[in-house]
């Protein structure tokens, strides 16, 4: 299931877009970028990311979301929980935000991605201000007392092998750009702070 991202055909050539990445840019009167939201399940990855798209579709940017459980039906409807297809999940995911980030996109993207190594190899496919790593920083207990699919019930009792935090490793980010406390605050403070860190940094008009 893996691809070997370094087997590259020497007759494939990159072609040149005529409309320029600063144009679309520009175009959109912001810029282009990957809000890459990591947390455990159930720490509320999904809900913070959606809530951040409201704030800034709602200022007029040009948003999109991408949902772990939303991708896994199509896109990467092949792979399942173990490492390597954790692995794969986030390597797309990562090209597939990168896509977003050139069209100027602000691209919101809710995935476990519980290795820091995969969160890394996304990190350097762009430039350093096109992705802002936003932790989800949600206590296992907490998670666990949400539940809100019924996942960690069913993991505790052996029925899902390889859940994260339970039977699968989750690597907190050393230093996200954005370090949210999910469960000591609203849905709408924690979307507030991202939306804050953006415009700090310039990141919107
Ligand atoms: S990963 O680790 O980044 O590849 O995972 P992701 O693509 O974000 O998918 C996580 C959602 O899949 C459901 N699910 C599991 N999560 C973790 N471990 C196991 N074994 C598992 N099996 C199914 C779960 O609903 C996750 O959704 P969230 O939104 O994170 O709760």
């Amino acid at each position: 299931k893996t691809v070997d991202v370094n087997v590259k055909s020497s007759d494939v050539q990159w072609h040149q877009a005529s409309v320029t990445h600063a144009e679309r840019e520009q175009a959109n009167g912001h810029k282009g970028a990957v809000l890459w939201f990591t947390g455990l399940s159930g720490s509320g990855k999904s809900t913070v990311a959606n809530a951040v798209d409201r704030l800034l579709h709602d200022r007029g940017c040009n948003t999109y979301v991408l949902d772990g459980d939303n991708v896994r039906h199509g896109l990467n409807g092949d792979l399942g929980f173990s490492d390597e297809d954790r692995v794969e999940n986030i390597r797309r995911i990562g090209e597939v935000a990168k896509l977003f980030v050139d069209a100027g996109t602000l691209v919101s993207t809710a995935f476990i991605s519980p290795f820091n190594a995969d969160r890394k190899l996304v990190r350097d496919l762009l430039a350093a201000h096109q992705f802002i790593e936003v932790f989800i920083d949600t206590p296992l207990e907490v998670c666990e007392q949400r539940d809100p699919k019924g996942l960690y019930k069913k993991a505790r009792a052996g029925e899902i092998k390889h859940f994260t935090g339970i039977d699968s490793a989750y690597e907190a980010p050393v230093s996200p750009e954005v370090h949210v406390k999910s469960a000591e605050q609203s849905v709408q403070q924690c979307a507030e702070q991202v939306v804050d860190y953006l415009v700090k940094q310039g990141l919107l008009a």
